[in-house]
């Protein structure tokens, strides 16, 4: 299993979330971020104004995912995120030991 986070535009939350549950992701997190990256926030726009503080607006997705739909899960994002502009986002993951589904007691990719 993997830990698939994605840190995205606020505006492109809703078509990133309908390409997640197109595809079939039953779960995700959402949290509000700020950040920056390269450009240090400066020459950034969001929402037609030119930002001129070092933290932006952000949003963070993180999905936990069976290894087999790490990939596509990945494509699936930055496809639906990118706008080819600076400060599209950033998309990582990381291996993760255990999940277990709370209610069942499933663990491992059943969890997920
Ligand atoms: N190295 C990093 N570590 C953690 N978070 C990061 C990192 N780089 C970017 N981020 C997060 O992703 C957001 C968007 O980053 P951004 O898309 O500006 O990255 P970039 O590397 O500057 O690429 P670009 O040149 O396309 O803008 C940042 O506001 C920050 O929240
Ligand atoms: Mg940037």
């Amino acid at each position: 299993m993997k830990l698939i986070t994605a840190i995205i535009r606020p505006e492109k939350f809703d078509e990133v979330r309908g390409a997640l549950e197109s595809y079939g992701v039953q779960g995700l997190t959402v949290s509000a971020a700020n950040g920056y990256g390269r450009q240090r926030g400066h020459t950034e726009v969001y929402r037609g104004a030119e930002y001129v503080v070092d933290l932006l607006p952000k949003i963070r997705i993180e999905v936990l995912a069976t290894n087999d739909q790490v990939d596509d899960i990945v494509d699936v994002l930055i496809s639906s995120s990118n706008t080819g502009r600076a400060g599209d986002g950033k998309v990582w993951t990381v291996n993760v030991d255990e999940a277990v589904r709370v209610r069942t007691g499933e663990r491992g990719n059943a969890a997920v």
